[in-house]
């Protein structure tokens, strides 16, 4: 439940999180806003929120609150960990933050690309003839704006009609419109995440730095492909395919930006800017420029970072002026959506030695040890998209996505589900479970073949029947859907389905494997691991540790970093100084291709066994 400061109605959100995240940061990621002055580091004891649970009281909340607060709930949000369904209460903002916590834990001072001022002109005479427009940038001086052709042509009439009362509006030192009276308060800009599967966007008021709404859709270029490859592959088959993709994508944005604009009840013509943080290949498509020569060798991108254009130029009806920014991109598979990552992690800021990875059908790792900065692509495939697993699905209502295998008949497996509903496959995170959990209990071996037949019910008696077999093939049965099921009719992991897994975290564990050791660094070493992106998110940190997708560390140091290439988007519109880092990282940030090196396919070997 979220209070509203004005006095309207609270609203009420259902959000979802990866288990262990801060309310905090779940309301963050969520697009809602929590008082703080410390940006979720427990020192500024404004993240005040009931919760419904017992939550554990950190000595934090003790000195905070009172006896009776505590008994009725009241917690620091940045300490209290989601661990299981809460219900949560957050009171409405007491502070207009100058600054705003975005990314994971970062503190963004507030300086937009979109300035507004107020003004109240003196009227011209016959002592005072200056024009139109040097009347008004005099009144604006210390924005020191080139006006743009709109703004000239709706100068005298609206300066006239306004009574000389009037609204400058500056984007990226550009005047690109006068409104009549005083409209600053309406100050809006919108972030995209455009994902291959997923457009995620969120409305900003920039003079606040609080989101006003958020919204998520499939991305509409998904019937010709669910991974980037197959949407290039459509590209070089029919020449009508780019502009169709081009126009799915363009769509996609407009769609999300209606319907934010809608819940955060805002005129769109108050929408001023845009930031679109997608990967290369995303961001050639939604621009309609050719991404052949980004799917064969030697993979090179038309231009690494897109000119600033008209937010009209990708189909969005904002105002007519309102610009469109994209984010920069190292190469051809680590592309602006890892750049705004990077931004929201502060993976250049930090003096720790850190590893993000990016899990998807490409997985994008980047490693700093607080001075160099390295990163890669690595091809991971299908398997955390639910595509060559048997019984694989993407995370949706009945997505099977944590799995916990018991020692007795009762709690032999527990399932969680997405949505609460009979279960129906398995999705990238239950895969990386199912396969922890089997190599845990010994049902799988190291080298990721299910014991014999005959070892099964000595090394798990309770689990030793749900190991059976599909015509030739080994499978164990995470599902039944009723007493008798046959194995065909039941959500079963495969043989097939655990090779497909070893092969994409042997890509990925040899990718970060090589980039340490470019920088002279073992496994041991990284302080922090940021597992990122839709997928990485929700991975269970100790499952990724027992199957090797991440270096054997505690799981401590193994954080869900969130929808991070959004939350860069946010900060790019928050902040020139932000955006400025982002397009600096291009120069800080040294691509290394791994495809060439003539170790790689033993390294990869290695890498394939539990
Ligand atoms: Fe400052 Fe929680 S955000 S104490």
């Amino acid at each position: 439940t979220v209070e509203d400061a004005g006095g309207a109605p609270p609203t009420q959100r259902s959000v979802r999180v990866p288990p262990g995240v801060t309310v905090f940061d779940s309301a963050s990621w969520n697009g809602i806003a929590i008082d703080s002055t410390c940006g979720g580091h427990g020192t500024c004891h404004k993240c005040k929120v009931r919760v419904d649970t017992a939550t554990p009281i950190s000595r934090h909340d003790v000195r905070t609150f009172s006896r009776d607060q505590l008994d009725a709930g009241w917690r620091l949000a940045c300490l209290v960990q989601a661990t299981r369904d809460l219900k949560v209460e957050v009171p409405p903002l007491t502070t207009r933050p100058k600054a705003a916590t975005v990314g994971v834990g970062r503190q963004v001072i507030l300086r937009p690309a979109v300035q507004k001022r107020y003004v109240e002109l003196a009227e011209p005479d016959l002592s005072d003839q200056r024009t139109d427009i040097d009347r008004l940038l005099a009144a604006i001086d210390d924005l020191a704006p080139q006006p743009d052709l709109h703004a000239l042509r709706r100068l005298p009439q609206v300066l006239r009609a306004a009574d000389w009362k009037v609204t400058a509006v500056v984007v990226d030192e550009v005047l690109v419109d006068v409104e009549p009276g005083d409209t600053t308060a309406q100050r809006y800009a919108i972030a995209f995440d455009l994902g291959t599967t997923t457009v995620v966007a969120t409305l900003l008021d920039v003079a606040l730095g609080t989101p006003v709404g958020v919204a998520s859709m499939l991305n509409r270029q998904q019937p010709y492909g669910g991974d980037v490859i197959t949407r290039i592959s459509a590209t070089m088959l029919d020449p009508e395919a780019l502009p169709r993709l081009q126009q799915a994508a363009a769509a996609t944005l407009a769609e999300l930006a209606a319907q934010v604009c809608r819940e955060g009840g805002v005129d769109p013509q108050h929408v001023y800017e845009v930031a679109i943080a997608g990967n290369a290949t995303m961001t050639a498509l939604v621009l309609g420029i050719d991404p052949e020569p980004l799917g064969v060798a030697p993979f090179v991108m038309s231009t690494a970072q897109p000119p600033t254009m008209l937010a009209s130029d990708v189909g969005l009806e904002l105002h007519p002026r309102a610009r469109a920014v994209f984010f920069p991109a190292l190469g051809a598979y680590v592309g602006g959506d890892i750049v705004a990552g990077m931004l929201a992690t502060g993976m250049d800021r930090d003096k720790r030695t850190r590893l993000f990875i990016d899990v998807g059908t490409n997985c994008e790792l980047v490693v700093s040890d607080g001075d160099r900065i390295l990163s890669t692509a690595a091809p991971a495939g299908p398997a955390f998209e639910g595509g060559a697993i048997r019984c694989g699905m993407r995370a949706a209502d009945g997505a099977i996505e944590v799995i916990k295998l018991g020692s007795t008949p009762e709690d032999a497996v527990q399932l969680g589900v997405i949505g609460d509903v009979e279960p129906k496959g398995l999705c990238g995170s239950g895969l990386v479970d199912a396969v922890a959990e089997l190599v845990r209990v010994g049902l799988l071996d190291a080298s990721g073949r299910f014991v014999p037949d005959e070892q099964a019910p000595e090394v798990a008696p309770a689990l030793a029947d749900r190991l059976t077999r599909i015509g030739e093939e080994r499978v164990f049965v995470l599902h039944r859907p009723h007493a008798g099921a046959m194995p065909e009719e039941c959500v079963v992991l495969s043989q097939r389905d655990v090779r497909e897994l070893q092969f994409a975290k042997a890509a990925i564990s040899t990718g970060w494997t090589l980039l340490l050791e470019e920088l002279g660094l073992e496994h041991r070493d990284v302080q922090q691991v940021l597992m990122a992106g839709s997928f990485g998110s929700y991975i269970s940190p100790a499952s990724a540790v027992r199957i090797g997708l991440v270096p054997k560390l505690p799981v401590l140091r193994i954080v869900s970093a969130g929808n991070v290439a959004g939350e860069g988007a946010k900060m790019a519109l928050l902040s020139v100084r932000e955006r400025a880092g982002a397009a600096a990282l291009l120069q800080e940030v040294t691509y290394v291709e791994l495809s060439d090196r003539p170790d790689f396919n033993d390294r990869f070997v290695d890498q394939l066994a539990f």
